[in-house]
């Protein structure tokens, strides 16, 4: 049976490389990941404590449950301003009262210009949350490398995205 993958992409940009690559992952996967695409980052409200009790904010409430009822989570993001964007950020920060990340099979993908601290403070964020990391990618110059059309060009890249795709099947068996 198909493993359910929550692909969330933390750019909301119509023309996004991040939302491409995750269209590239989805045919690299073929049938054995279902790869739900979570469109939802920039609809969730300001993370808030306050707003943090029970019944959750609808679109919160969605969230968590998308995440509860998939097998595993992958996030593609790029870097803004030396860190993680600010709305998926907000998405995981969301997810830390209801431990929804604690046990979770996670891929995380960094495709940015440069990229490397985003990655590495994502990773931080996602050790906290008791997320799994079961692969872990940087795609630096990553416009150069994914086409505008949704193909992985840089062959290196597409070896990487590849074997983590075989990474994360392995991990669900
Ligand atoms: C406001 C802004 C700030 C950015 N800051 C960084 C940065 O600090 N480091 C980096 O590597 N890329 C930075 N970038 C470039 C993006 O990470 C890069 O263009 C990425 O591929 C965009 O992803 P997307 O096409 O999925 O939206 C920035 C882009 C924007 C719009």
């Amino acid at each position: 049976m198909s493993k359910k993958i929550l692909a969330i992409s933390g750019s909301t940009r119509q023309q996004s490389t991040n939302q491409r690559l995750i269209d590239a992952i989805t045919a690299i996967a073929g049938s054995q990941l279902q790869l739900i695409p979570f469109a939802g980052i920039d609809t969730l409200p300001h993370f808030n404590p306050d707003l943090d009790t029970e019944p959750a904010p609808a679109a919160v409430a969605d969230f968590r449950q998308l995440i509860r009822s998939s097998d595993a989570v992958l996030i593609c993001t790029p870097e803004y301003a030396m860190g993680a964007p600010g709305s998926l950020k907000n998405a995981l920060d969301w997810t830390v009262s209801t431990a929804d990340f604690s046990g979770k099979p996670v891929v995380l993908i960094t495709a940015a210009t440069s990229g490397e601290k985003a990655h590495a403070s994502l990773l931080g964020t996602l050790k906290v949350i008791e997320a799994i990391i079961v692969g872990e990618l940087l795609i630096s110059f990553a416009g150069a490398k994914i086409s505008k059309e949704g193909t992985i060009t840089d062959p290196p890249t597409l070896e990487a995205v590849t074997q983590l795709v075989k990474d994360l099947e392995k991990s669900l068996e």
